[in-house]
């Protein structure tokens, strides 16, 4: 009795854990929480009231992360969306894979790309297209939308809630040598390798962001000197965002790491290196939160008589 009492505990833990995102496809979750606080602090009200309106009990942050589960799910690393974006999601798209990144190429610790370069890498189906996609149909959206038009709005705003966290982070926006953004490249960070599992897209994805702040709402709250620096920038479109987050990929995420070798841990990498990448991880969530605000500012402030009431 006590046995099985213990068998159906670790089979229930293991079914939990199996529900469990990996977080292996884009920001950690806490980072792409932090982003949509942020921009949700700086909505317009008439913004605010639109989105609030599409996605009724939920927030940007609830759907912040969905686009990561409907890619899971379709690679079987989840076996279920959680409740929420099965919510925006009842009938969740497949290939989405290639919409999370753009694969510019880090040629050499030298090279600068072109918008060409990136366009190239995008091949029509990157980040970079995707969020102006997404963009054209919440302008084109309806608050008298119902049904499948307001699923297909909802969708498009977790898209672009999730894809201008996205692009944003170094290793979406770089590749080296077809590592995959640094997924190739085995490493340890703090003396761990999580038994070889760690590679540098990770620790660019979750391990800086954690050793930052713990919680998406402590995230977003201890950015603000680098949020009133992404607001004084000048305004920008997805292809700057994607040439800007390559340069940091290349200066400081491949920096000294040498290339991808199977699974061999190529680099060790420390506090030097955190105290190089924290600086940059703070800015661009910052960068990220005031983005989308703008975008969903202006996206929603389509000429009002050319939508209805
Ligand atoms: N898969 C292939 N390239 C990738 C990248 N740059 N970021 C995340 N996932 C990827
Ligand atoms: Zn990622
Ligand atoms: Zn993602």
């Amino acid at each position: 009795m006590v046995k099985r009492t213990r068998f159906q505990a670790i089979i229930a833990m293991m079914c939990a854990l199996a529900l469990v995102p990996s977080n292996a496809f884009g920001w950690s979750v806490e980072a792409h929480q932090a982003i949509a606080l942020i921009a949700t602090n700086r909505l317009q009200p008439a913004t605010a009231k639109r989105i609030a309106s599409l996605l009724g009990q939920l927030s940007l942050v609830d759907i912040a992360v969905c686009p990561d589960q409907v890619r899971e799910l379709e690679a079987n690393e989840i076996k279920t969306l959680s409740p929420a974006c099965a919510t925006i999601f009842p009938d969740p798209p497949k290939g989405t894979e290639q919409w999370h990144f753009v694969n510019t190429p880090v040629k050499d610790a030298k090279f600068t790309p072109a918008a060409s370069d990136v366009t190239t890498a995008c091949k029509n189906v990157c980040a970079v297209i995707q969020i102006p996609r997404f963009l054209a149909v919440l302008a084109a959206s309806k608050t008298t939308d119902t049904g499948a038009a307001k699923i297909a709005d909802q969708q498009a705003l977790s898209f672009v809630v999730h894809f201008i966290g996205d692009i944003h982070q170094p290793l979406h926006s770089a590749d080296r040598n077809g590592d995959a953004g640094g997924n190739a490249e085995h490493v340890t960070f703090f003396g761990s390798d999580d038994s070889n599992e760690l590679v540098l897209h990770h620790i660019w994805d979750d391990q800086i962001v954690a050793k930052v702040q713990k919680t998406y709402t402590a995230l977003a709250g201890s950015l603000t000197a680098q949020i009133a620096a992404a607001a004084a920038e000048p305004k920008s479109q997805p292809m700057d965002w994607a040439l800007q987050a390559y340069l940091p990929a290349r200066d400081v995420a491949y920096q000294g790491i040498p290339a991808a070798n199977g699974k061999t841990d190529v680099a060790n990498l420390g506090q030097a290196y955190q105290d190089a990448a924290a600086p940059i991880v703070k800015l661009q969530v910052a960068r990220a939160g005031v983005r989308l605000a703008d975008a969903l500012n202006t996206a929603f402030a389509a000429p009002v008589n050319s939508r209805a009431k």
